[in-house]
């Protein structure tokens, strides 16, 4: 069970409105008491924080903003003290446009050691048209044009230049930065973009078939070495890849044995919100990480995506599942539908075989901040795709942590982005002890998931009618329910309720629910002579 922080966003400790690592430091106990594993920090690094730090401009640092290195030091300790592991962030596909190589690479010319490492190539035609026909994913073309003519490929911002990972030097940079954190003492990385590194030769036109900047076989030679470095240092550490790829046999490659240990599984996390679909990717999902002997990784929210609890309260979210951000003027999810449907996500999400990742505040059932004044939008996306897309601030605001006091008990200053005001009665200190709380919930769910080492269960399919997921956790003697459909279904009568993501009634299971059944304990004999 791996939670992700998001720093800026977490706690702050010197009042400036971002989040950092001591704030961070003094929120552990948090964690012990959710019951969690391991905590992953996005980026904290030197950055111009342009992509919110997923621009780094220094590899090897903390941006002031966050704190020192002494700070991380004493972020490692105590969690390690705790018994909670740490995972970075490593973002190896681009450089922040202020890292001294691109700015070596700017001042020097053409085919020079300097621009290779990164991808310059003259342009077409006249030198007028970019390279390529390949966009950025942030919106506009992945190609920006420099002082003497050349272009560089970013397929984010154009603040985040591609490095070309054939270069020999860029890959022994790299090594020596992942040598630079094990020696810090961190338990592993998360790896961004882990299906970008490596581009088809020659950056050939992408065409409807072919996307040749994504999940080309390259990359797979990177982590094999990346496998070998961390291997080589004493206890368990781990890989994680950030790839967004077209399917669950190429997602699989990237955990095979000798790679990355977890990856994303980006295709639950956008399945519709119906029994049939999310029937479907979880048995694939099983089936393509058992034959790279991997387990599989699980996932509803992350600091990119429209957070579940919104996202499921869409009318469509049966249908599709939209991550593009939600503004003022667009229509406003359900909160209560939202919410329900969350929880009975999390809850089936919870039961599943494999390992976890949590987004900070789901626990809390934080919503999306759907009305989030445009001008207040900090994500590049929203300003390259030509105000289309509201991009990712909306998950990204700070976490209350209490129900008083200036900014929930985030810091003592401004926040970076407000929040919005039902965050105030989903802080923990209203949340903590109070029954049927989604933070309740979610202590409850990782206990029992703990208790029954359900991570390591075999998971069997029971026979249910098609608005309905149902299945066993073989050796653990537990059923897991989730109602999809619009109508209360009947539960086994040799069966307890262990768990309900909602509280339920005498009347069956209502929709948009899920528990977790044990059997009953069988009622005591009584001995016709008064005896047992
Ligand atoms: C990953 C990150 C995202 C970032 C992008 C570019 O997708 O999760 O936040 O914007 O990479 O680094």
């Amino acid at each position: 069970m791996i939670y992700q922080i998001y720093p800026r966003s977490w706690a702050d400790s010197d009042g400036d409105g971002v989040g950092d690592l001591p704030g961070i430091t003094s929120h552990l106990d948090h964690l012990t008491d959710l019951g969690v594993d391991a905590i992953w920090l996005s980026p904290f690094y030197p950055s111009p924080q342009l992509d919110a730090g997923y621009d780094v401009a220094d590899y090897r640092g903390v941006d002031p903003l966050f704190g020192t290195l002494d700070d991380f030091d004493r972020l490692v300790d105590r969690a390690h003290a705790l018994g909670l592991r740490v995972i970075v962030d490593v973002v190896p596909n681009h450089t922040s446009a202020e890292h001294p190589w691109f700015q070596d690479a700017l001042l020097a010319e053409a085919g020079s050691r300097e621009r290779a490492r990164y991808l310059f190539r003259d342009g077409r035609d006249d030198g007028e048209t970019p390279p390529n026909n390949w966009p950025s994913r942030f919106g506009g073309p992945a190609w920006t044009r420099v002082a003497d003519g050349q272009w560089y490929l970013h397929l984010f911002d154009v603040s985040q230049p591609d490095l070309d990972w054939t270069n020999p030097e860029v890959q022994a940079e790299f090594e020596s930065i992942l040598r630079f954190w094990l020696d810090r003492g961190v338990d592993g990385f998360r790896v961004d973009v882990a299906h970008g590194l490596v581009k088809e030769a020659g950056l050939p036109d992408a065409t409807d078939e072919t996307l040749p900047m994504w999940d080309q076989p390259g990359v797979h030679e990177i982590y094999r070495g990346w496998r070998r470095l961390i291997d080589a240092y004493e206890g368990e550490r781990i890989l994680c890849a950030e790839a967004w790829v077209e399917s669950g046999e190429a997602l699989a490659r990237y955990v095979r044995v000798d790679e990355m240990h977890h990856s994303f599984n980006f295709r639950f996390l956008t399945t519709p919100w119906r029994a049939d679909l999310l029937r479907a990717t979880i048995d694939d999902s099983l089936r393509q990480a058992a034959a790279v002997g991997a387990p599989q990784t699980w996932v509803l929210s992350n600091h990119d995506v429209v957070r579940h609890a919104t996202r499921l309260g869409r009318t469509d979210a049966t249908d599709v599942v939209d991550t593009t951000g939600i503004g003022p003027g667009d229509p406003q999810p359900d909160p209560v539908l939202g919410l329900r449907r969350a929880r009975a996500a999390t809850a089936l999400m919870l039961a599943l075989p494999g390992s976890a990742y949590l987004y900070q505040g789901e626990e809390l059932g934080l919503p999306e901040a759907t009305m989030l004044p445009d001008e207040l939008r900090q994500d590049p996306t929203w300003r390259r795709s030509g105000h289309t897309d509201r991009g990712r601030d909306g998950c990204r605001i700070p976490v209350p942590w209490s129900t008083e006091g200036p900014s929930l008990g985030f810091g003592s200053g401004r926040p970076w982005l407000p929040q919005p005001p039902e965050y105030a009665d989903l802080a923990p200190d209203r949340q903590r002890g109070a029954a049927d709380s989604t933070l309740e919930l979610y202590r409850r769910l990782l206990a029992q998931r703990r208790a029954h080492r359900l991570g390591t269960a075999t998971l069997r399919w029971v026979e249910q009618p098609d608005d309905v997921i149902a299945f066993d956790l073989v050796e653990r003697d537990i059923t897991v329910v989730a109602n999809l459909g619009s109508a209360p279904i009947d539960l086994p009568h040799d069966r307890e309720v262990l768990i309900a993501s909602t509280p339920i009634g005498a009347r069956g299971l209502p929709p948009d629910t899920t528990v977790w059944l044990s059997p009953r304990a069988r009622p005591a004999v009584a001995s016709s002579h008064g005896r047992v």
